[in-house]
């Protein structure tokens, strides 16, 4: 359900989380984990192209820009990229492009791909159900759909509860969401298992899926 407090500004928030984002070990992780799920059910053709969405800084789409031909990381934090830009400048890392969109507003224009990924992204987007209509339409045929996100939480989760659309998700849910988007051969994995103290101080573990789908 979404908050009804929400405004338009807090979708820019991740804006002023930026400079920090990578200094959280459990994010790290985090993605690291959600990386090595998506390369293990995915498989990836080395000539792939992959559309990272929800990018952030880049920790899931630099692990994937080796195993692929190209990584286009979307996100609408233009800080968020700006993070990841500086990764890049600095390693010269070659096959990893940023852009600045948000498909909720206005989808970009930028071809074709074999793989759609998103990371801990879906539940920051006010209606997911069109996004994996976007994704389908990106997607060629056979091409590969990799969603990782919480399993259904308490709201406790994020410092603020206002800082998220949704409290993870159901697996069943998402399933049938993607079916309805035209995927087919869903399964879902457990990618990851964390503990983290919620917005109350209480420690809690949380389980992140991974979602993998084709399009049919
Ligand atoms: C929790 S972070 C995850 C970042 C990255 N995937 C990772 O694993 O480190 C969520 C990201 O989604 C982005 N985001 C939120 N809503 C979005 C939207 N509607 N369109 C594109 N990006 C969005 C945020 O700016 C943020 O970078």
């Amino acid at each position: 359900m979404i908050p009804s407090h929400m405004q338009e500004t807090e979708l820019n928030r991740f804006d002023a989380l930026a400079a920090e984002w990578d200094a959280n070990p459990t994010r790290v992780e985090l993605a690291g984990a959600v990386a090595a799920a998506i390369l293990t059910h995915s498989r990836p053709e080395r000539s792939a192209r992959v559309l990272d969405y929800g990018a952030g800084t880049g920790l899931v789409s630099l692990q994937l820009s080796r195993h692929a031909s190209e990584v286009v990381a979307v996100d609408s934090s233009r800080e968020m990229l700006r993070g990841l830009e500086s990764k890049l400048a600095a390693s010269g890392i070659p096959n990893v492009k940023t852009c600045a969109a948000d498909f909720e507003r206005e989808p970009a224009s930028l071809g074709m791909f074999d793989l759609v990924v998103s990371s801990m992204t879906l539940h920051h987007v006010r209606a997911p159900r069109p996004l994996l209509g976007r994704f389908q339409q990106i997607l060629r045929p056979g091409g590969r759909l990799a969603l990782a996100d919480l399993d259904t939480e308490e709201g406790f989760f994020h410092g603020r509860p206002e800082d998220a659309f949704h409290r993870g998700f159901a697996r069943e849910e998402v399933g049938q969401w993607l079916a309805e988007a035209g995927f087919g051969n869903i399964s879902f994995h457990t990618a990851h298992r964390l503990t983290k103290k919620g917005s109350d101080d209480r420690e809690r573990e949380y389980t992140v899926f991974l979602a993998v789908a084709e399009r049919l």
